[in-house]
């Protein structure tokens, strides 16, 4: 295995992304190296916003990768991998779950794990790439003013043993990623498309000119996510111009 044979535990961290970007400075981590935490004092979300986690809770954890294969403008086929490693661990408790685009999981129009992906990029290329994952597991209740966080105990109404977790989404991590290696980035993309939340669903978006009726074709080249409008027209967008109304 290449995710999850090397796993640092932490009692409590400001953030796995921070801690691992902090070792790195001084020594080289073997690929796949998960670090893990129990709770984060200053957990990072997308765009800047953070990210709430009880105390030993749910699975915090950042994977270091070295993914030298993949030129800087293909970069988005990590998350691409990440977010359908989650899908496929949370498939072996819950029948289905879709990503938001870029890369929230899921279940219904709650959301269970987030995705913050660093990556280092170094002339033409990745030096190296840190994968962070909230997955909501054993929280029973939300308290930030995030608008609809779920957990797997919440949907099921059972209780998980969190390391017994981590051993089988790393499995689920690894299959992903070897795909990537092997070259086989385009059935990765097929099928983050096919799992894609509001797929082919009139919706309503906002971007910087206003909120729109749209639906969602494809994601195109570097991640824009494409959107038909009520006219018809079709565009993409790159990650922080359009927003989901929820
Ligand atoms: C989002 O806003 O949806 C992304 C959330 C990412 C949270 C995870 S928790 C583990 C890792 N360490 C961090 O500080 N953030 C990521």
């Amino acid at each position: 295995m290449i995710i999850g044979s090397n796993i640092l535990f932490f009692k409590d961290l400001p953030s796995t992304n921070s801690h691992a970007s902090h070792l790195l400075k001084n020594n080289r981590l073997a690929e796949g190296t998960i670090i893990r935490t129990n709770y984060q004092s200053a957990g990072k979300g997308y765009a800047g916003n953070s990210w709430e986690s009880e105390d030993g809770k749910n699975l915090l954890i950042s994977i270091l990768l070295y993914p030298s294969f993949v030129k800087p403008t293909d970069q988005f086929c990590i998350s691409m991998a990440i977010c359908l490693g989650i899908c496929d661990f949370i498939r072996r408790f819950i029948p289905d779950c879709s990503i938001k685009w870029p890369n929230d999981i899921y279940i219904n129009n709650d959301k269970i794990a987030g995705i913050l992906i660093e990556n280092t990029i170094i002339a033409d290329h990745i030096e190296y790439s840190i994968a962070g994952i909230g997955l909501n597991i054993n929280q029973d209740k939300f308290i930030s003013s995030a608008p609809n966080p779920v957990s797997l105990t919440q949907i099921t109404g059972k209780t998980y043993d969190l390391s017994a977790c981590l051993s089988e989404l790393s499995k689920d991590f690894d299959i992903r990623y070897k795909q990537l290696i092997a070259g086989n980035t385009e059935p990765v993309r097929k099928e983050y498309i096919s799992k894609l939340y509001r797929l082919n669903e009139w919706s309503r978006f906002k971007d910087a000119n206003s909120v729109f009726t749209g639906r969602i074709l494809t994601v195109g080249d570097y991640g824009t996510l494409i959107i038909e409008n009520q006219d018809l027209e079709i565009r993409g967008y790159a990650f922080k111009e359009v927003e989901f109304i929820l």
